[in-house]
């Protein structure tokens, strides 16, 4: 079992913890430190596969409210987040009340959303299900939901008390999912870790358990430290976006339907490093391109929508005024801002992508 803390000025710090095998013994520790009830809130999917998750919960307290959210991104809706806090408010939450958040991405921003809110913030903990919320989404303090207008703009900052990591959640995990995982995990190996990328490079299914275990721990401790220093994202935090402005242009153009947020940030990761090549880095794509055969993509028919796709990246809420700002790396682990004023090179970056993948 790993460990580490994070702690930012704003708020209080968190626990996270890695390993296999390590579910019931953490839930004993923080029933320990918290009051006698608890708001579980869980994953469909995940209380199906898994319902000694529930039961062990359950047994540890003296009052339980358990809400089953629809698995899915459409749950990151303000009618989940009303039907929640009905439930909770007539079940009579109080402020030392723990709220658990068993799931993927999508239960724990719901989740840390309803903690953050609820009697002014109730202690949070998150037991990550997914390899992309293992790795990235349960850390940072990130809430939220979707509106109509876009996704994540409802939410809030709120670090939770616990994360409990246990790999062996990932058994069940079907390949897409993985995938999605991968195209995060590829992130850090870009921003700060480049032995990530070797290490990956067979491919995650081959990895052992520690192996596994390790890169997740490696992973989630680049995102906790960046979000030590930079809590808000006022600054460094928004190099964890590499490659996000080119994957969230290709979602929301695609509608969300077609491509999963990992498929989509793999492709967003080969053109923002082809950009970074054109700005004078001298990255070698192949550490990045061998991983083509693990999302096994197709994306030749979208040559014909590069006009369309770059269009889609001046609506990305990271835009400001008129000037598309893109983190690009002037080496691997060396992330830095340029405000992009020649849209002809986004537009090559993209065909490269198209192209390659
Ligand atoms: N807060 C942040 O900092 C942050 C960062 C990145 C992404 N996100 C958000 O995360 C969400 C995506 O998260 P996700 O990829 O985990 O998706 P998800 O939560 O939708 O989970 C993916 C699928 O896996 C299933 N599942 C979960 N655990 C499983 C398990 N152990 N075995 C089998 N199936 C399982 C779920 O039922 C679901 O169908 C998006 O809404 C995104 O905006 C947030």
């Amino acid at each position: 079992m790993k460990q580490f803390e994070l702690s930012t000025s704003r708020q209080k710090s968190t626990q996270i913890v890695i390993g296999t095998e390590i579910f019931a013994n953490q839930i004993e520790i923080i029933k320990n430190n918290f009051g006698s009830s608890c708001l579980i809130i869980i994953d469909e999917h995940v209380h199906k596969l898994y319902p000694f998750v529930f039961e062990t919960i359950k047994s540890n307290y003296a009052k339980h409210t358990l809400c089953i959210i629809p698995s899915g991104e459409k749950s990151k809706s303000l009618t989940q987040f009303n039907d929640i806090m009905n439930v909770a408010l007539n079940a009579g939450v109080k402020r030392n009340t723990v709220v658990y958040a068993i799931g993927g991405g999508v239960t724990g921003d719901l989740a840390g959303f309803v903690a953050s809110s609820l009697l002014r913030g109730l202690p949070l903990v998150h037991i990550p299900t997914t390899l992309l919320a293992m790795v990235d989404s349960s850390i940072g303090g990130k809430t939220g939901i979707n509106h109509d207008s876009g996704k994540n703009l409802i939410g809030a900052f709120y670090q939770p008390e616990l994360i409990v990591m246990d790999v062996d959640f990932l058994k069940t995990l079907p390949q897409k999912e993985w995938n999605c995982g991968v195209g995060e995990i590829l992130k850090y190996g870009c921003i700060s870790d480049q032995t990530i990328l070797d290490d990956i490079s067979k491919g995650i299914d081959k990895l052992d358990q520690t192996e596994l275990l390790d890169l997740i721990f490696r992973c989630a401790k680049i995102k906790s430290d960046i979000v030590m220093q930079d809590e808000l994202e006022s600054g460094n935090r928004a190099f964890l976006n590499f490659g996000h402005t080119f994957a969230h242009a290709l979602e929301s153009f695609t509608k969300y339907q077609r491509f999963a947020h990992g498929e989509a940030v793999f492709v967003g990761l080969i053109a923002a490093t082809w950009l970074s090549n054109k700005n004078g880095a001298n990255l070698n794509m192949d550490k990045l391109l061998s991983q083509r055969e693990t999302f096994n993509l197709q994306v030749s028919d979208l040559l014909e929508h590069i006009d369309e796709l770059t269009d889609a990246m001046m609506n990305d809420k990271k835009v400001t005024g008129d000037l598309l700002r893109l983190i690009i790396l002037s080496d691997w682990e060396s992330p830095n801002v340029t405000e992009v004023t020649d849209l002809s090179v986004v537009h090559d970056s993209w065909k490269f992508a198209l192209s390659h993948i």
